[in-house]
């Protein structure tokens, strides 16, 4: 039996978010609907964030509303701070994230407070979450290089995974924010973080700006991860990181996967429709 990888699919959050023209609520539930069908366990579809910060995702309730839920798929959500996370639990997200930085130069820009004071807004979203029995994830974003302040130690990111371990996430996701990672510079990473959390509750989040992320998977795989993010289409980005590209393709990863004898249980052929649906999406007049 091969061994099993999992892809988490993240065009309909991370994937869209940045697009500058706003996706009509209609395109963004019909392409969930197609990965709907590709067989994943876990979708991010929606972000409880501010709209002035991230206008894109203003109509996240509108989109959990209108998609036809697929049985065993799990529907998350970004949640910044309680009031993020009350919209996500009234909109039926099945889990939500909260998402911290390695670095205090783009928790300033992404959530307009310090790394602590981040921590400090989400205990209240645990403390809920457990309430509800809804499983959250974490976020660690710029894992290795930063846009503000440049090289980040393996140990920065160790200290951030082990709060949110502490405040009780269930799995703490390793973001490669503007896809500057190396296999060196994520095998080092993940040394580190590996002595706060096991691999089995770690996934990598690579962006693939320098086209480096399958590697970079390849070398978490060694490191014994076997959770992925990524987004059909390779679309995203995130509007605070300047110079960050889109994840990493989900329809390569799934393909390199395969080659590589594991298996995702993916169906490659809807896949590939969901990949043309999305990057028909990117883009549009504005580019
Ligand atoms: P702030 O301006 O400091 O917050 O933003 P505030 O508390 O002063 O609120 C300002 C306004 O936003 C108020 O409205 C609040 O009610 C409202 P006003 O009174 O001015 O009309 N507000 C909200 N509205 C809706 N939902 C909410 C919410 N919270 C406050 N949840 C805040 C602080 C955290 C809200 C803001 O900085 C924010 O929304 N940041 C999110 C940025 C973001 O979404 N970034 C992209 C996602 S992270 C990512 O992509 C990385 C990842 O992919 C991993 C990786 O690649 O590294 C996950
Ligand atoms: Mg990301």
């Amino acid at each position: 039996m091969p061994e099993t990888v999992e892809i988490f699919e993240m065009a309909p959050r991370d994937g869209l978010q940045n697009e500058k023209r706003m996706i009509p609520t209609a395109q963004k539930i019909a392409l969930v609907d197609w990965l709907s069908k590709a067989g994943f366990r876990r979708i991010e579809v929606a972000s409880f964030v501010s709209p002035k910060w991230v206008p894109q995702m203003a109509d996240s309730g509108d989109v959990l509303a209108g998609i036809c839920r697929a049985p065993g798929v799990r529907y998350a959500a970004l949640t910044p701070n309680l009031k993020g996370y009350e919209a996500a639990r009234a909109a039926r997200a099945d889990e939500v994230a909260i998402f911290a930085s390695a670095s205090e130069g783009f928790s300033r820009a992404n959530l307009n407070c310090s790394i602590t004071e981040s921590l400090e807004r989400f205990a209240p979203v645990i403390e809920a979450a457990k309430v509800d029995n809804m499983p959250v994830r974490g976020y660690v974003s710029v894992v290795t290089d930063c846009p503000y302040d440049g090289a980040i130690a393996p140990e920065a990111v160790a200290r951030v995974v082990a709060a949110l371990r502490d405040l009780g996430c269930y799995e703490v996701s390793l973001g490669d924010t503007i896809g500057q990672g190396r296999p060196e510079t994520i095998s080092a990473m993940l040394e580190a973080v590996l002595n706060e959390l096991p691999p089995e509750r770690l996934a990598g989040h690579y962006h693939d700006t320098a086209g480096r992320a399958l590697e970079n998977i390849e070398a978490s795989l060694a490191l014994g991860l076997r959770v992925f993010d990524a987004a059909v289409g390779g679309l995203g980005g995130c509007p605070y990181a300047p110079g960050a590209a889109g994840n990493v393709a989900t329809e390569k990863v799934a393909a390199r996967l395969a080659e590589l004898g594991y298996d995702t249980g993916l169906n490659m052929a809807v896949l590939q429709e969901a990949a043309t649906l999305a990057r028909s999406m990117k883009g549009g007049q504005d580019g």
